[in-house]
C-alpha cells in the first residue's frame, strides 16, 4: 500500500487489519482519478464552482449560484453571510449532498470547509478522490442559526434550486451524507441508521443514490468510522463499474 493511501487511512482512523485488504481490492478496481482538469473558460469568472467543468454544465451552474445569492424564498436569506452553493467538477460522476452551511462555511462561502468538511476530504483521499474530482452541495444554501436543523419551509424553498443543480452536474450517482441529507432526497422520514449502507433512487432519471453517516457523526462517534470505511468501498466499486447498479 502506498504511503500516501496509508496515510489518508490513518487520517480518517481506519483500523489497520480492515484497512490493508479493503482497500487494495477497492484501489484495483479503479486508476486513480486524472490530474488536474483544465481551467475554465477566460470569459467565465474562474470561481471553484466551475474550475475543470464542461462549459455547458459550469455556465448552468453559474446561472443557478446567481439566482441563488440574490434569493429571499426563505427566512434563513436573513441570517447568512454567505450563500453557499457548491464546488467542485461541474461534470463530476459523483456529487455528495451534505446538510446546510455551518458556521465556516457561511463566512467563506464554500460547502464543508469546517471540521466536517477536513474529515469528508479525507473519506475521499482514502478511495482516491479529491474534492475536485466530485461535486458538493448542501440540502439548503443558508446556514440556519446556530446550525439548528433546517425546517421543512427552508427544505422545500431551497429544493428546486438543488433539483436543477443535480440535472446540470448530471453525476452517475449522488451520495446524501446524513439524516437531513437522506430523508430529504428520499422524502422519507425514516432515521439514519436504516437507511444508509444501501442505494435508492431519485427523480425521473431513477439517479443511484447512496445514503452514508455525516463526516460530523464520525467525529462524535468515532468508532462508527468502519461502517463509513464500508459505505466509501462500496461507493468506490459502485464508480468503478460501467453503469451503477442498485444492491
Ligand atoms: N455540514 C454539512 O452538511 N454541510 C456543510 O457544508 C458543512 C457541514
Ligand atoms: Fe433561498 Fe435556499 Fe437560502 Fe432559503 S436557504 S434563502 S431558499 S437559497
Amino acid at each position: 500500500m502506498p504511503h500516501s493511501s496509508r496515510a489518508h487511512l490513518d487520517a480518517i482512523g481506519i483500523p489497520v487489519w480492515v484497512r490493508r485488504s479493503v482497500f487494495r481490492a477497492a484501489r484495483q478496481e479503479q486508476p486513480s482519478p486524472a490530474t488536474a482538469a483544465p481551467a475554465a473558460p477566460a470569459e467565465t469568472t474562474p470561481t471553484a464552482e466551475t474550475a475543470g467543468a464542461a462549459p455547458s454544465a459550469s455556465a448552468a451552474l453559474d446561472a443557478i449560484d446567481a439566482q441563488v445569492r440574490a434569493c429571499r424564498k426563505c427566512a434563513l436569506h436573513r441570517t447568512r453571510t454567505h450563500t453557499v452553493f457548491g464546488v467542485g467538477r461541474a461534470d463530476a460522476d459523483c456529487m455528495f449532498i451534505g446538510e446546510a452551511p455551518g458556521a465556516e462555511e457561511d463566512a467563506r462561502g464554500e460547502p464543508f470547509v469546517g471540521r466536517a468538511g477536513k474529515l469528508l476530504d479525507a473519506m475521499l483521499a482514502a478511495i482516491g478522490l479529491q474534492r475536485d474530482d466530485v461535486y458538493i452541495a448542501n440540502i439548503v444554501k443558508c446556514r440556519p442559526p446556530r446550525n439548528r436543523d433546517p425546517h421543512t419551509d427552508e427544505i422545500v424553498a431551497c429544493s428546486g434550486y438543488l433539483r436543477r443543480q443535480i440535472e446540470a452536474v448530471s453525476p452517475r450517482l449522488l451520495v446524501a451524507t446524513g439524516r437531513v441529507a437522506a430523508q430529504s432526497l428520499l422524502s422519507t422520514t425514516k432515521p439514519i441508521g436504516q437507511l444508509r449502507g444501501r442505494t435508492y433512487r431519485y427523480g425521473e432519471d431513477r439517479l443511484p443514490v447512496v445514503v452514508m453517516y455525516h463526516p460530523a457523526y464520525f467525529l462524535r462517534s468515532p468508532l462508527e468510522k468502519r461502517k463509513g470505511w464500508a459505505d466509501l468501498v462500496r461507493l468506490r466499486a459502485m464508480l468503478a463499474e460501467p453503469s451503477v447498479s442498485v444492491s
